[in-house]
């Protein structure tokens, strides 16, 4: 997928200042995804899920980094993201069904902690980015 010069500018700005917050964003995505989307929690059912746990933050952390390198690497996500296929590819088995969740979390938590930044043109371009992102991660264990 390609980016105009105005969607790059959206994704790469908020992405700067989400940066230095990665594991509490994430730990909130992801905590925002199992509640509203309970069957999601099958997925998880080796990690601490409860309220603000170090599994959280740490597998929070993880995920928005990797949105965070495919973030500065929007020509190549693809590329970007190739670290990723050394996870466990039978472990995991996400349901494409699912794309949307995590997406729509990550959306909710960025709305929440940046409004300002958050507007309707930095949501449709995280929109069409976070889409590009699943993707690439789902094809990586198909
Ligand atoms: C934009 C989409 C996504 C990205 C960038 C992403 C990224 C990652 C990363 C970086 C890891 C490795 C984490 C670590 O080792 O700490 C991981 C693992 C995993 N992800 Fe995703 N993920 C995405 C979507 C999803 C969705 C929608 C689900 C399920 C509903 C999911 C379920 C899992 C599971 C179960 C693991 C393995 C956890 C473990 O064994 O510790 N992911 N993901």
């Amino acid at each position: 997928m390609t980016f105009s010069e105005a969607e790059k500018a959206a994704i790469t700005s908020l992405w700067s200042k989400i940066s230095g917050h990665a594991d509490d964003i994430g730990a909130e995505a992801l905590e925002r995804m199992i509640i509203n989307f309970p069957h999601t929690k099958t997925y998880f059912s080796h990690v601490d899920l409860s309220h603000g746990s170090a599994d959280l933050r740490r597998h929070g952390g993880s995920v928005m980094k990797a949105i965070g390198n495919a973030a500065q690497h929007l020509g190549d996500i693809d590329h970007a993201l190739s670290g990723l296929s050394d996870l466990p590819a039978q472990d995991l088995m996400v349901d494409p069904g699912n794309s949307k969740l995590l997406s729509q979390s990550i959306q909710v938590t960025l709305a929440a902690h940046f409004p300002k930044e958050f507007n309707p043109t930095t949501n449709a371009a995280w929109d069409k980015f976070l889409d590009d992102v699943f993707t690439v991660y789902i094809s990586k264990y198909r």
